[in-house]
């Protein structure tokens, strides 16, 4: 049985940050209805591969959900979303800032119309401070988070990483604030609302640099590869360090193309094992890295003789090597390693699905595994597909009211006005 069945969810999300966390919920067994503009989600339309068919940027956020469209600037439409909102444990969205406000339906009213509704909502940043009436997008976010700041090399441009810590991470944020708020309701009968700003969520996953930063004040950081001084002020770009108390770095294996490369942890407790390794006895009494501080302030020229050792090897020989020393490691997996990987599969990682516009199509699969409760994937809805049987089987509408409304433009967008 599933983890959070009996849960229905009024999604009325779109793009990657809400979606991402109501995917999440349906896949650990909530109902989640997603409420949509009759326009659909922006992103169904969005870097289309496929003519006429669901992107994949939909379909892969939008699995295990029943899509409504419904025109919330109708009365009629109004009036749908009021019945849903009281036959529903959680309303959630991530529109611009205002929206909300302007279809009539704060916080305030939202809670009045259900006092045990939970409701989560992100914004870019929140709905207080100076930054509150800014839109935002991924890259905003990992800019005014301080990742984009402390990603790259210090001679370099700022970088954005390619995971989505704005967009998806703020998502994940979400989804544990809505569920201890949902716990609560249950306890209390009292629902609350749930904000997450994409800028804090970002700040959360940047927590080490944060840490960094008020060592600066102290000291320098020794275990930089890259100069730092006390008092230098903002923590630098560090490359690939590996940002803890061990030292780390990505290693250029052969044949030396753009991901030929073995991420390695010279963890204290296997440094003399690997330095017998690529140096014999020499390297391990060497006493320029004999003691973790010396290999601190040597580590640019201990890279340089584990990158000189790893010139024969491809990653996986050099893994295979370094695994029974017990080195930490791993190589850079690309996109195609990781669609191809046997451990990946093995996970239902990489979960194969169909759907009626575009054929077969793949999905990252559910990263968390519950014992009694594994995730079933199943494809996104097309646009508006359970309209009619979330109106009769949610809200028991008969047939008749339901063409009503549809004349009256509850579910499309209106006609343009002839000129
Ligand atoms: C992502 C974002 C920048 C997109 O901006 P946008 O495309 O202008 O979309 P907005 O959310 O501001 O506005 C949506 C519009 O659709 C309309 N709309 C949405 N659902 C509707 C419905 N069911 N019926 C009628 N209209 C609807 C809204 O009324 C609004 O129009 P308005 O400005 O005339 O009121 C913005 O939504 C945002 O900043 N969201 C918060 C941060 C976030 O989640 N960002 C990451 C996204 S991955």
């Amino acid at each position: 049985m599933e983890a959070l069945k009996g849960v229905r969810i009024l999604d009325m999300s779109h793009v990657q940050a809400g979606p991402t966390c109501s995917q999440l919920l349906a896949w650990l067994g909530a109902d989640v209805i997603k409420f949509e503009n009759p326009q659909g989600d922006a992103t169904r339309g969005q870097l289309r591969d496929v003519p006429n068919a669901d992107s994949l940027y939909f379909t892969m956020l939008n699995c295990n959900k029943r899509s409504i469209t419904v025109n919330m600037k109708t009365d009629e439409g109004k009036q749908v979303f009021v019945d849903l909102l009281k036959k529903c444990h959680i309303v959630m969205e991530n529109f611009g800032p205002g929206v909300l406000d302007r279809f009539g339906f704060p916080w305030e009213k939202i809670r009045s119309i259900n006092p045990k509704i939970v409701m989560g909502s992100i914004k870019g940043f929140g709905s207080s401070g100076p930054y509150a009436d800014f839109k935002a997008y991924e890259n905003v976010a990992q800019a005014m988070g301080g990742a984009m700041s402390t990603t790259g090399v210090p001679e370099g441009p700022p970088f954005v990483t390619g995971a989505q810590i704005g967009d998806t991470g703020t998502g994940l944020h979400l989804a544990i604030g809505l569920l201890a708020a949902l716990r609560q309701a249950d306890r209390t009968g009292k629902g609350q609302y749930v904000e997450v700003a994409m800028m804090d969520g970002v700040m959360n996953l940047c927590r080490v640099k944060f840490r960094d930063h008020q060592r600066l004040t102290r000291q320098n950081l020794s275990e930089y590869s890259v100069p730092t001084h006390q008092g230098m002020g903002a923590v630098p770009r560090a490359g690939n360090d590996s940002g803890g108390g061990q030292l780390g770095n990505a290693i250029h294996c052969k044949p030396h193309g753009p991901n030929d490369w073995l991420y390695v942890v010279v963890q204290e407790a296997v440094w003399e094992d690997l330095a017998k390794l690529i140096g014999g006895e020499a390297l391990a009494n060497d006493p320029r890295f004999e003691k973790i501080s010396e290999r601190r302030k040597n580590q640019n020229e201990m890279w340089r003789l584990i990158t000189k050792f790893a010139e024969k090897y491809t990653k996986r020989e050099f893994m295979a090597i370094l695994n029974p020393i017990d080195v930490p490691c791993g190589p850079i997996m690309g996109t195609d390693d990781l669609a191809n990987d046997e451990h990946v599969r093995g996970r239902d990682m990489w979960v194969e699905l169909d759907h009626p516009q575009r054929g077969k199509w793949w999905n990252v699969g559910m990263p968390i595994k519950l014992s009694d409760s594994p995730a079933v994937i199943r494809r996104s809805p097309t646009l508006g597909e359970h309209t009619d049987e979330i109106l009769k089987e949610v809200l028991g509408y008969e047939q008749e009211k339901i063409a009503k409304l549809r004349n009256a433009g509850a579910f499309s967008v209106p006609p343009k006005k002839a000129a």
